[in-house]
C-alpha cells in the first residue's frame, strides 16, 4: 500500500495556539437560581488586549473569576491556555501562577511596603520555606526593583501601601502581577476611579509590558471610550449576556459578534444602555 508522505508539518498546532481563552456557551450562578452570566461565547487571541465593559452588576468580575478558576461554570466549557480553570485542580494551580489577577479591591497588604507587596508576586515560584519566611533571593529583589521603576514608583520602595494615592496603589498591584511573570493579566477596573491622565499612563504601562512580555491582557473597564482606545476587542456585557463584541477598524467601530451593526447603532445602543 502506498504511504502518504507528510512533507510539511501540519499547521494546526500553530493555528490552535493562537487562542488563549475559549468560552463556549458558559452559564454560571452564585445561588443556583439566577444566572450571573448566561450563554457566553468568547474567544481571545494570545498577546492581545481584550476589554470587558458593562453596567454595574452585569457580570464583568464574574467573567474574570471564571478565567482564573475561582468560579466554576454551571454549564458550558472554558479553556484557559487549553486547561479547564479550577483552583482545586493541581495542574491548573501550577498554571495559575502565570495568571496575574488584580481584583477590583487590588488586594494589597496595607501595612507592607511597596517593595514587599511587589515581591509577593514572586512567592508562588519560590519554595515552601522561602514562602513562609518571605526570604527572597537577591535576583528576585532586583527584579522587584526593576518593576518598581518601570511602574514609576522609584524612591517609594519603603513606603507603606496604605500611604499611597489611588494611582500609586494601582501601579503597585500591576508591578506585583508582572512579578509573577504572567502570560495572562486579568485586571478588574483598575483604572476606573482615576483621572484621565493617570488612567492613560497606567494603560500605556500595560501596553508597554504587553509588547515586552507577549502578555494577554483582559481588562474590565468602566469607560467604553478608553476600552476602545486600548483594546483590540471590547465585549459589552448586559445583564449576564454578551451583547456585542466590538473593535476599532480604521475610523469605524465594527461589531464582530453580529457583523451587521453600524458604528452609530453601536454607540447609540451603548449610550442608551448606560442611561438606564
Ligand atoms: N459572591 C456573590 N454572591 C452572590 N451573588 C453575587 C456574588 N458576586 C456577585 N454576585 C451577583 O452576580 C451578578 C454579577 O456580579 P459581578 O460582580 O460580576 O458584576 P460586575 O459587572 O463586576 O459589577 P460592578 O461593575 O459593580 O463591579 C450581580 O447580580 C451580583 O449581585
Ligand atoms: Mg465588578
Amino acid at each position: 500500500m502506498k504511504q502518504i508522505q507528510m512533507t510539511k508539518k501540519p499547521s494546526f498546532s500553530l493555528i490552535s495556539t493562537k487562542k488563549i481563552i475559549q468560552m463556549n456557551n458558559i452559564s454560571t450562578s452564585y445561588d443556583s437560581k439566577n444566572f450571573a452570566l448566561e450563554k457566553i461565547n468568547m474567544s481571545i487571541d494570545r498577546g492581545t488586549n481584550y476589554a470587558v465593559v458593562g453596567q454595574s452588576g452585569s457580570g464583568k468580575s464574574t467573567l474574570l473569576k471564571l478565567m482564573n478558576g475561582m468560579m466554576i461554570p454551571s454549564s458550558g466549557t472554558i479553556k484557559v491556555d487549553y486547561m479547564t480553570p479550577n483552583i482545586n485542580d493541581k495542574k491548573f494551580k501550577k498554571m495559575m501562577h502565570t495568571i496575574g489577577y488584580i481584583p477590583q479591591s487590588l488586594g494589597l497588604v496595607k501595612n507592607s511596603t511597596v517593595l514587599e507587596n511587589i515581591l509577593l508576586g514572586a512567592l508562588p515560584r519560590l519554595g515552601f520555606v522561602a514562602s513562609i519566611l518571605k526570604k527572597f533571593p537577591a535576583e528576585e529583589i532586583e527584579e522587584a526593583k526593576r518593576l518598581l521603576n518601570l511602574v514609576g514608583l522609584s524612591g517609594k520602595e519603603n513606603r507603606k501601601a496604605y500611604m499611597l494615592s489611588g494611582g500609586e496603589k494601582r501601579r503597585v498591584a500591576i508591578a506585583r502581577a508582572l512579578m509573577q511573570k504572567p502570560t495572562i493579566l486579568l485586571a478588574d477596573e483598575i483604572v476606573s476611579e482615576l483621572d484621565h491622565v493617570t488612567a492613560r499612563e497606567i494603560m500605556d504601562l500595560i501596553a508597554d509590558a504587553q509588547k515586552k512580555m507577549n502578555l494577554t491582557a483582559i481588562m474590565v473597564h468602566h469607560d467604553i471610550q478608553l476600552a476602545l482606545e486600548y483594546a483590540n476587542r471590547v465585549a459589552v456585557i448586559k445583564e449576564g449576556h454578551k451583547i456585542l463584541e466590538i473593535g476599532v477598524e480604521g475610523d469605524a467601530i465594527v461589531d464582530f459578534q453580529t457583523g451587521d451593526m453600524t458604528t452609530e447603532e453601536i454607540m447609540e445602543m451603548y449610550s442608551d444602555d448606560s442611561k438606564k
